[in-house]
């Protein structure tokens, strides 16, 4: 059995649609990964194969004001995931994230760079990166810029937004790949089927600024909205961001054969799908 912790969230959800009878999903309701009792009990009871840990404290600028909770939740609480797993001899796949990066290096990042968070959350994030090490089996599976179905994300607030605007700005400095957790997830399967372990960068293919992503996402959509170019300096958040985070995905092409495709086209069909949903919402209500 393969145990998604954090099955709730954007990614854990589609994982454990992707995973079917193979999958069993607990989330804050059923584990709370920053207590070491909790973990061992659900683990020790559930007795998994493997542990996907999808759970995280994902607000990138919440976490410059709460440190304690970032890495409790990104930090600590993979240490005693990574310990539980060991434990019962489970192999430990913990998602991490591009901003374990600075930026600087202007080209894409590969999996032996090394790490140099700019924020908390970064920081937070290469702490479980390093703690899933206790666990002797384990896969870390680097990723970016995240949009679905179930959670909060950059397509859906711009499509709300195009929907009450017809002018945006939005920052065209920080680089990066557009990444649908339906494909991440076909990855993460794949790492799994494979037998991998160590690190891997996992995003779809090619890169855009979040300007180019947002008016990919109005011309997919339909919409007509122009957008402006601006600045990350302007935009003023509290947390710092990597300006060019692209992350190298051949390792995880040659290990497995899978082979992300490109950001354009994953966004073509989330758009498809999300628009085939709603109009199923819509004739359910009529009916
Ligand atoms: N989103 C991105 O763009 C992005 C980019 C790179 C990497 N990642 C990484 O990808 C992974 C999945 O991200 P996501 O966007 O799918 O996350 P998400 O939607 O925020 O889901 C995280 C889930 O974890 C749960 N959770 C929080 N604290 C917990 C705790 N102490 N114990 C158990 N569960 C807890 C959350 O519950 P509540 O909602 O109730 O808090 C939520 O259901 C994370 O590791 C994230 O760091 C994300």
């Amino acid at each position: 059995m393969i145990l998604v912790v954090g099955s709730n969230g954007m990614l854990g959800r589609d994982l454990i649609a992707l995973l079917g009878d193979r999958g069993h999903g607990v989330d804050i309701a059923d584990i709370d990964i920053t207590s070491p009792e909790s973990v061992m009990t659900v683990i020790g009871a559930l007795k998994p194969e493997v542990v996907v840990n999808c759970a995280a404290y994902t607000d990138v600028d919440g976490c410059e004001g709460d440190i304690e909770t970032a890495m409790a939740v990104n930090g600590e609480g993979v240490a005693y995931l990574a310990l539980a797993c060991r434990e019962i001899g489970a192999v430990l796949v913990q998602i991490s994230s591009d901003y374990v990066f600075d930026g600087g290096k202007g080209t894409p990042y590969v999996e032996d760079d090394a790490p140099c968070p700019i924020s908390v959350y970064g920081e937070s994030k290469l702490a479980g990166e390093m703690n899933a090490a206790f666990c002797p089996e384990h896969l870390i599976v680097r990723t970016q810029w995240l949009y679905g179905l179930h959670g909060k994300n950059f397509v859906e607030t711009m499509l709300r937004l195009g929907a009450e605007k017809n002018e945006l700005a939005v920052v065209d400095d920080q680089i990066g790949s557009p990444t649908w957790t339906v494909d991440l997830a076909r990855a993460i399967t794949a790492l799994i089927n494979g037998g991998c372990r160590g690190t891997y960068h996992a995003a779809n293919a090619e890169y855009c600024s979040w300007n180019g992503f947002a008016k990919a996402i109005f011309a997919e959509a339909g919409l007509n909205v122009s957008v402006r170019p601006m600045s990350t300096t302007e935009l003023n958040r509290p947390a710092r961001r990597p300006l060019y985070s692209t992350l190298e995905c051949s390792k995880l092409t040659s290990d497995t054969g899978f082979q992300p495709r490109l950001w354009r086209d994953a966004l073509r069909e989330y758009l498809k799908l999300r628009t085939l949903i709603s109009s199923e919402r819509t004739n359910n209500g009529t009916w």
